[in-house]
């Protein structure tokens, strides 16, 4: 953290306190409160984190009003338009873009990763065939803790780099052998020859009985969907595995925990919600009975894959998820899908609604992937794997940041106690 010269004056009881400022390199100013307690013995209350900078980090930009996501810099058309899923996972990892040879290296490393350990495949046994694939891959990436010894001390910077690639490598494997084992198939065994997105196809889609050739519109579309979903500063489950990470525990555990957290509707689980909410809406006609739902306040009811705590104005993996549901779906002969022809009348409708409007409310990344992933052939069940298989790389990114950070500490935060105060303990016989 730099040195600042500006500061805001905090007054209190007639006491005055100042606050160092801190000025990002983008967005806005900091108010450096981490002395107030001590100071001024008062806590600041921001529930749900509505104000708060959790961290510094140099990874990933958001501007919320210009619908801005840049990662080390490059906004994410940009990168979604010319660059590929691991040359993003290197850039997220690294900070800059690779050269060709470091770009041969990194691929190698990841697909060398690839395969998991045999005695793994146990693990599935245990859960039920109707398992959500999301609740195994919990269970099973947690229990790569049990596996990589070799990779679990995280003050060892070798062993850092050796659990990142681990993780990246093998997160398609075990969300492929999780769906596999949710349709009673074989496990397919990755493959060195294919590239990232195309091997995750091809053990999702091939079968012993028959040779199975990857669709590259397909693959590009697959490998688009994972570069949209790298990485987003500090959302709900990079703040868990950030926290998880903060005790020390080792990788393994701390991804288990932030694939437990992206399973919500409220957040990653939003790309399945949103695809069910299409299905049971149905028809156009029946779009403003859905409207009138969202708005409301009685209803628990909301538009999936619509609005966002940091995007006011628009989702810019939203708007190349459309063009690329527009592509894939013309180039699979499907443009025509009655879900595709909902969610764009149904976007049109809530984005001239006042209640929208006044919310500030747009399609976020979860509103179109979920149809390009249909009609690539997925289950429902499988979207937000595949968003977990993603975001692996920006959870792992900037896990790495914050163990290398000198200012590193355990998270603990404090509370707004409204409870009972002290009071003696009654024996039943008075109660
Ligand atoms: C992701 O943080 C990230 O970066 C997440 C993510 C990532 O890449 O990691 O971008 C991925 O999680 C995207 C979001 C996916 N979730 C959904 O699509 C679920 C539907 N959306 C909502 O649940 C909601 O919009 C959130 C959770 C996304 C954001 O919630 P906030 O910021 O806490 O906003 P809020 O709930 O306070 O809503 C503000 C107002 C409320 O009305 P009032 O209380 O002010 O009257 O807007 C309303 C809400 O009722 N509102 C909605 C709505 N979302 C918010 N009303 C109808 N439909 C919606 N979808």
């Amino acid at each position: 953290m730099t040195d600042t010269q500006k500061s805001a004056t905090l007054t209190l009881d007639g006491e005055s306190y100042e606050l160092p400022i801190f000025s990002p390199t983008a967005g806005p100013d900091v108010v450096d409160i981490r002395k107030l307690y001590a100071q001024a013995g008062v806590f600041t209350y921001d529930p749900g984190f509505t104000s708060t900078a959790s961290c510094d980090s140099t990874i990933t930009y958001i501007d919320g009003d210009k619908g801005e996501l840049l990662h080390r810099g490059y906004p994410i058309d940009q990168l979604a338009g010319k660059s590929h899923y691991l040359e993003v996972c290197y850039l997220l990892l690294y900070g800059e873009l690779p050269t060709a040879a470091q770009l041969e290296d990194f691929e190698v490393r990841v697909t060398r990763h690839t395969m998991v350990h045999e005695q793994m495949h146990n693990f599935f046994r245990g859960f039920r065939r109707d398992a959500h694939p999301m609740a195994t891959l919990v269970g099973v990436v947690g229990a790569m803790s049990a596996f990589y010894h070799d990779s679990l001390d995280v003050t060892d910077p070798w062993q850092r780099e050796v659990a990142a690639v681990r993780l990246i490598a093998k997160l398609p494997t075990i969300a492929a052998m999780a769906y596999k084992y949710s349709i009673g198939q074989p496990f397919v065994y990755p493959r060195n020859d294919l590239d990232y997105a195309a091997n995750f196809l091809h053990m999702c889609f091939s079968v012993p009985a028959e040779e199975y050739h990857v669709n590259p519109i397909l693959s590009r579309a697959m490998d688009r969907i994972l570069t949209l979903h790298a990485d987003h500063e500090q959302n709900a489950s990079t703040s868990t595995v950030r926290l998880a990470s903060s005790s020390g525990a080792n990788p393994f555990a701390c991804i288990a925990a932030g694939i437990a957290c992206l399973w919500g509707p409220a957040h990653g689980g939003a790309n399945q919600a949103c695809l069910e909410m299409l299905k049971e809406i149905g028809t156009v006609d029946r779009i403003p009975e859905y409207i009138e739902r969202a708005k409301d306040k009685n209803d628990p009811f909301r538009l999936m894959g619509f609005g966002h705590r940091v995007y006011k104005n628009t989702d810019p993996r939203a708007k190349v998820l459309k063009q690329s549901a527009d592509e894939v779906l013309e180039l699979l002969g499907v443009e025509n899908n009655p879900l595709l022809q909902v969610a764009k009348e149904l976007e049109q409708t809530a984005l001239n609604d006042p209640y929208f409007i006044e919310k500030k409310l747009f399609p976020n990344v979860d509103f179109y992937s979920g149809i390009i992933l249909e009609a690539m052939g997925f289950p429902t069940s499988m979207f937000t794997p595949i968003f977990a298989l993603s975001r692996t790389v920006g959870w792992i990114s900037q896990w790495k940041e914050m163990i290398a950070d000198p200012q590193n500490k355990i998270g603990r935060p404090r509370q707004l106690y409204l409870g009972e105060t002290m009071r003696d303990y009654t024996d039943i016989e008075q109660r």
